[in-house]
């Protein structure tokens, strides 16, 4: 599947929970505001403002009731006026700001929240497209392969794999011991990641060896320990042969030789670099 429909997938869902997580919110809010009874201005005629339209509607009726108070016929002088009648509200259509407003903070964090769990999604999710790490990667005809690592002084460096290829003798390995994962190709890969700390190795040209910078790890030309603080050889990838194509699994990664190993048994052939 691909990875953009997977992220699409995941902001669709995330923002579904979002909606279904907040739901009940938006409902009571949507509740408590239709039983909310319309906001009154309190009016006394004594304080009602005469600019205003109500206000001075109601100054006026305020004085005809006192005046229909006053008249001694036609009604009792101490008895209690008509109300006056109040002008009818408006009822306003439609959703009122507050509601408008908190809908919208709430519908604006969920999508926020969503896209930022997909961005976290896409970011930790693995690239398993052709050629990079965590996939098999076909590196071409053997030939191809075998020139590079000539070419390169001894290794040939694939950094979208993080790894290196270096020749493998059979004849150099009686024992057998890295066939298993060469396959019938005369080249290994090696993980390029140090089994000490994790920092990456690179190839020193002076003593053909991998020396790693960080605390002076020293592999030689099949990743096997030479010298420092690393528990072991170097890490490596199974190979197969495909048609006379390299394949490279970076999926498999397969522990190193133990610091004993010692098979290639070459010294360093220059200064080491580190
Ligand atoms: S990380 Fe390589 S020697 Fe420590």
């Amino acid at each position: 599947m691909s990875p953009l429909i997977v992220l699409l997938a995941t902001t669709a869902g995330l923002l579904a929970v979002a909606a279904w997580w907040f739901r009940p919110i938006l409902e009571s809010v949507a509740a408590d505001l239709q039983a909310m009874p319309p906001r009154r201005r309190a009016v006394t005629p004594g304080l009602a403002d005469p600019d205003c339209g109500i206000g001075a509607t109601l100054m006026a009726a305020a004085a005809q009731g006192t005046a229909t108070a006053a008249k001694p016929a036609g009604g009792t002088a101490g008895g209690s006026a008509p109300a006056p009648k109040r002008p009818k509200r408006k009822k306003p259509t439609g959703p009122d700001r507050r509601s408008f407003l908190r809908t919208g903070i709430f519908l604006g964090t969920g999508g926020v929240l969503g896209a930022f769990g997909a961005a976290s999604i896409g970011f930790l999710w693995p690239r398993l497209g052709a050629g990079a790490f965590g996939a098999a990667i076909d590196l071409g005809p053997e030939a191809d392969v075998l020139a590079s690592i000539d070419d390169g002084g001894g290794r040939f460096e694939f950094p979208s794999g993080r790894l290196y290829m270096v020749r493998y003798d059979a004849a150099k390995d009686p024992d057998g011991q890295y066939a298993d994962i060469t396959g019938d190709a005369s080249v290994m890969a090696i993980y390029q990641k140090c089994v000490h700390l994790g920092c990456r190795v690179p190839w020193c040209d002076s003593s053909r060896w991998f020396e790693c910078p960080c605390h002076g790890s020293r592999y030689n030309r099949w990743g096997e320990y030479e010298f420092g603080p690393a528990p072991r050889g170097l890490d490596r990838f199974p190979v197969t042969l495909e048609n006379g194509n390299v394949f490279v699994d970076t999926a498999t990664v397969i522990t190193g030789p133990a610091r004993t190993a010692g098979v290639l048994g070459e010294p360093a052939a220059g200064p080491n670099c580190n």
